[in-house]
């Protein structure tokens, strides 16, 4: 196929505006990746089966392979690289550690960006395959709520348990806060004293 005419696509990456002149056939993944150098965001199987090339479009949990780059024209994406806004880890990320919620690393990113997608979904009600009680107030975020909601991010090495309880003490500790915006840190003394309460 012969080289496409090029569009620009603007979008604010991690709180920075980008302008780039793309083909209308390149993937957000590989414009993040190939022209930003944001290197955080994993290509596993380039055709939305893994889960680890995983980012937040406005906030939302993507898989950035499978999405064009010229559809996010004008919109929010935050990866890896951006969560926390820069001042530090974000809890998720200290979680992951604390739980052994990883072991070579390779889907970690798109697991972290996922769970805040997730909790972010969990915190507006919406259900999922294993809720049993859909008329439910709130839903309770058990271990297998957790699973099913990030069953669509495969994990070579199985550090399934690291993950969930990594996740598991994050929800417990700011419930409703984590997914709100992951550009934004969760505030230190709401972190600290919540965490408290997990050590
Ligand atoms: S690389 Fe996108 S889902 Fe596997
Ligand atoms: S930590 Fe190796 S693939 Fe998940």
């Amino acid at each position: 196929m012969g080289r496409q005419p090029v569009v620009e696509v603007r979008m604010r990456v991690n709180g920075v505006m980008e302008s780039l002149d793309l083909e209308p056939r390149v993937s957000l993944l590989d414009a993040l990746r190939e022209r930003l150098g944001l290197t955080g965001t994993k290509k596993g199987c380039n055709q939305g089966a893994c889960g680890a090339c995983t980012v937040l479009a406005d906030g939302e949990r993507i898989n950035s392979c499978l999405a064009l780059a010229v559809q996010y024209d004008g919109r929010e994406i935050t990866t890896i690289e951006g969560l926390g806004g820069g001042e530090g880890a974000h809890p998720l990320q200290s979680a992951f550690v604390r739980n052994d919620g990883f072991q070579c690393g390779y889907c970690t990113s798109g697991q972290i960006c996922s769970a805040i997608g997730m909790l972010a979904e969990h915190g507006a009600g919406a259900p999922s395959a294993a809720t049993e009680h859909l008329s439910a107030d709130t839903i309770e975020l058990s271990d297998a709520e957790i699973r099913e909601r990030m069953s669509g991010n495969l994990c070579r090495c199985g550090a399934y348990n690291g993950i969930v309880g990594a996740i598991r003490e994050v929800a417990a500790a700011v419930p409703g806060e984590v997914g709100r915006d992951a550009m934004e840190p969760v505030t230190e003394p709401a972190m600290e004293t919540a965490m408290e309460t997990v050590r």
